[in-house]
């Protein structure tokens, strides 16, 4: 089951991490920056990198500290990212900046970003594929930070369309899943089309996860460990809303920080009975099957079978 595969390599990560990222003085600082990191995860960006090593016929420990890179530049979005959609439960706990204060959080970020690139050089590569590598996650920081600016301009503005959703989701999640997936082919020196396919396999995968990322905050209020209709309360333009705003659906509590919780299940209803959670399932099925076809470059293994079926997962999951 891709279940245990997951958790057997997501513990591989897990026993790593605290090494690369451990506390320092001052103390506050590192645990405001650690608080994620030790909260647990599904650590999926670092499984996929794994596999992807794997698949490539490598043995993954050589880049274990991409994937650790890439985790730790995930955490440091998730801090940054709470902070601006003003979050106060993520991974189970509570966000950095209600625990530790908005000043904390930023600069608690910062450090997760400065420390991933250093993380990054760690890796036993040739010094070409490791400045390559780190030019590359340069970029997608960038380009996480363009669709994390798109996403709070596209708050309450009705009409974005469907294509520019696409294009800030793509942005903001799918491009750092392109890297967990790119980046041993990368390291590895391998040629440029197997480079590409991986990325493109990850960047529509990517988009995949995000929408489902969006599913999961209107319709699990539980397993998801993370605030419940917070992107309703927030205004977010997801691929839900658009559809739903294109039917003529009015929801109360949108763009509204102090909804019920009567206010938001009536919206939540709303969103189910109009069809735009199945819209927004059948669309991000349609990014993983593309994303699925890339790996056609591969040859058959376990580990390219697992990728296949990680895609499924990023999808499928309720949590
Ligand atoms: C959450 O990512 C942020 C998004 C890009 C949607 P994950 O769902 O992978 O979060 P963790 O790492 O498992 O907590
Ligand atoms: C997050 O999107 C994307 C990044 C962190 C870059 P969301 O804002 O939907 O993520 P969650 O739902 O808070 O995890
Ligand atoms: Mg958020
Ligand atoms: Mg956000
Ligand atoms: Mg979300």
């Amino acid at each position: 089951m891709i279940a245990d595969v997951i958790r057997e390599k997501a513990e591989i990560i897990n026993r790593e991490i605290n090494k690369y990222l451990p506390i320092k003085e001052p103390k506050g600082l590192y645990y405001a920056a650690r608080h994620y990191i030790k909260a647990g995860g599904k650590r999926l960006r670092p499984v996929i990198s794994l596999l992807s090593a794997e698949a490539l016929g490598k043995d993954y420990r050589k880049i274990i500290p991409a994937a650790i890179a890439i985790e730790t530049v995930h955490n440091f979005t998730l801090i940054h990212d709470d902070i601006m959609d003003e979050d106060e439960m993520r991974r189970g706990v509570k966000t950095v900046h209600t625990l530790f204060g908005v000043p904390t959080a930023i600069i608690a970020g910062d450090t997760l970003f400065s420390e991933a690139f250093d993380i990054l050089t760690m890796c036993d590569a040739e010094p070409k594929n490791i400045i390559r590598a780190v030019k590359k996650l340069s970029r997608v920081c960038v380009e996480i930070c363009e669709g994390q600016y798109m996403d709070i301009s596209f708050e309450g503005s009705l009409d974005v369309t469907e294509e520019e959703y696409i294009e800030m989701v793509k942005k903001k999640t799918g491009v750092l899943i392109g890297l967990s997936a790119s980046i041993p082919a990368i390291l590895f020196g391998e040629e440029k089309r197997i480079e590409e396919a991986l990325w493109n396999y990850g960047v529509l995968a990517g988009i995949g996860f995000q929408i489902q990322d969006d599913i999961l905050d209107i319709v699990e209020k539980d397993k998801i460990g993370k605030d419940w209709c917070s992107d309703i309360k927030e205004g977010k333009m997801t691929l839900i809303v658009i559809k739903a705003f294109e039917m003529g659906i009015k929801l109360e509590s949108f763009g509204k920080e102090n909804a019920s919780k009567d206010e938001l299940e009536r919206d939540v209803k709303r969103l189910i009975d109009c069809g735009a959670i199945d819209y927004a399932r059948k669309k991000a099925r349609e990014f993983v099957d593309l994303a699925k076809k890339n790996l056609d470059v591969l040859e058959d293994s376990e580990a390219k079978r697992n990728l296949m079926e990680i895609a499924d997962f990023l999808i499928e999951r309720e949590y």
